[in-house]
């Protein structure tokens, strides 16, 4: 049987409550027969706003809400912040953090990404953990190095047992170089093949289960199948390319 891939769709900021709303609605009967045929998983990351209106919308279906972000804390005076405990309240069962744009822009650090990923499992959440290198970093040969640093502490955790994961829980572990987010420019089959192998040879050291390794950076459905030739590869977070819901429909079904 074909492996399950699984599509994330991360539209960021880019979409208001009503345009996401409007996304998944106008779309509707579309969207639920994705995940039928084509041994396929769908996740829709939109804004916390739309995360209540659309686990309701999508209740008893298939389709799986995620969110972009939640507090390193469990509970407590943290003005604005949204916590674990919430997001799985709503059924909300899967979560990105670590994106570079928020590494970037609030300065988040991995310590920051260890204790999101430590609220998320306590809540019995999917991560979907992004971590990538910088176009220098490549350039300088230093790519394995900063991911293994990402990537460390978190896979030090789930195999001394200080994080206990449950068995039915999937941890997206979402490779993207940051030369690639947004930019059009995707790497090279030789890149994507010498890191995905460094990976799964890495969890297979480290004997995690439950992991699935996907792509995110300038997926489109030009370049789509370039990336679904490559076993090694899960699933796709998609940002630009998830926006308009014909593209996304497409990079599903191609
Ligand atoms: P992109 O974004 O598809 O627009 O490159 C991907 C991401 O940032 O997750």
């Amino acid at each position: 049987m074909k492996k399950e891939k699984v599509y994330i769709a991360n539209w960021k900021m880019n979409l208001n409550i009503e345009e996401e709303l409007n996304w998944c609605a106008q779309n509707y009967d579309v969207i639920l027969e994705l995940p039928k045929n084509l041994n396929t998983k769908i996740v829709l990351c939109p804004s916390f706003l739309s995360i209540y209106p659309l686990t309701q919308m999508f209740k008893t279906t298939e389709i799986n809400i995620g969110a972009q972000d939640c507090s390193t804390h469990n509970k407590g005076s943290f003005t604005g912040q949204i916590c674990a405990e919430s997001l799985n309240r709503l059924e909300c069962n899967y979560c990105i953090i670590g994106h570079s744009e928020r590494r970037e822009y609030n300065k988040e650090t991995d310590q920051d990404i260890f204790n999101k990923f430590e609220q998320l499992i306590n809540h019995k959440i999917s991560p979907i953990l992004c971590f990538g290198e910088t176009p220098k970093d490549n350039i300088e040969k230093r790519t394995l190095s900063i991911i293994e640093k990402q990537l460390d502490k978190i896979f030090t955790s789930i195999k001394t047992g200080l994080l206990n994961v449950p068995k039915y829980l999937t941890i997206y572990l979402a490779y993207e170089p940051l030369g690639s987010i947004g930019t059009g420019i995707i790497p090279d089959l030789n890149h994507l093949e010498n890191i995905y192998t460094w990976l799964w040879k890495k969890i297979d050291l480290e004997n995690l289960t439950n992991i699935k390794l996907i792509y995110g950076g300038s997926v489109n459905e030009k370049n789509i199948h370039f990336f679904k030739k490559i076993d090694l590869i899960d699933g796709f977070l998609i940002g630009t390319s998830s926006l308009n819901f014909t593209e996304f429909e497409k990079i599903v079904k191609l």
